[in-house]
């Protein structure tokens, strides 16, 4: 499974970046204007500052909702660098304007996914990834993991190459429930990847070697 950082914090992305085990990046409007960028030239810039720190897919989201407007945002983005990949929303001009996307071979993510249904529509756009919201689907008492399940059923149903990135994940036992289900990508705060690092059991073994150490050293 790859693990993307869901976060537009540069710091953040340099750590789990050095760690090793990062696939790529995801953002939002929220996360961008959490650290501050104001302005359409700072944002094109984070964006490129996003992608020379790592090394795989980093997505940008549309803010338009119309068609033509989400295709001449969407082109946009997509040249600002090869890394970069169109996110939009999972809506009727959003859903036309992957198809185009698609066509053109600018890669794609789908965003603000709540169900199969809406899944389904994404992969047969043709969509690279589609971002169902798991947190925010537990967050009203209904298991986000479930849809991953479906979602995972349906494309291996029909062979739809369109990646399940699990997105709005917020503990680290969402991640290894998605690898269970096996969704192709879940996308995760810095928290939550680090989180799989810790058990006591860990801390208190390497405590006890280190301390037996000092009796030879
Ligand atoms: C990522 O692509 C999503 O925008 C993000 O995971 C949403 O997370 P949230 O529900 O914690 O805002």
């Amino acid at each position: 499974m790859k693990f993307f950082i869901d976060t537009a914090d540069l710091a953040q992305i340099r750590e789990a970046q050095e760690l090793g085990v990062l696939d790529g990046v995801t953002t939002n409007p929220s996360l961008m204007a959490k650290v501050g960028i104001k302005g359409a030239a700072a944002v094109e810039q984070h964006y490129i500052d996003i992608c020379n720190i790592v090394t795989g897919d980093v997505s940008a989201e549309v803010i338009s909702t119309d068609y033509e407007g989400i295709v001449r945002e969407g082109e946009h983005l997509a040249s600002l660098h090869p890394q970069i990949v169109v996110k939009v929303p999972m809506i009727k001009d959003g859903v036309r304007a992957i198809k185009y996307f698609t066509s053109k071979g600018i890669r794609t993510n789908c965003t603000l996914v709540f169900s199969a249904g809406q899944a389904l529509l994404a992969a047969k756009a043709g969509a690279t990834y589609v971002s169902p919201f798991i947190g925010r689907l537990d967050d009203v008492s209904t298991d986000g993991l479930v849809l991953i399940e479906e979602i995972r059923t349906i494309y291996d149903n029909y062979g739809y190459q369109t990646q399940i990135l699990a997105a709005s994940v917020r503990h680290p036992m969402h991640i290894i429930n998605c690898a269970k289900i096996g969704a192709d990508v879940a996308t995760c705060p810095l928290s939550a990847i680090t989180a799989l690092l810790k058990h006591p059991l860990t801390d208190n073994g390497l405590a006890q070697f280190l301390a037996d150490a000092q009796k030879f050293a």
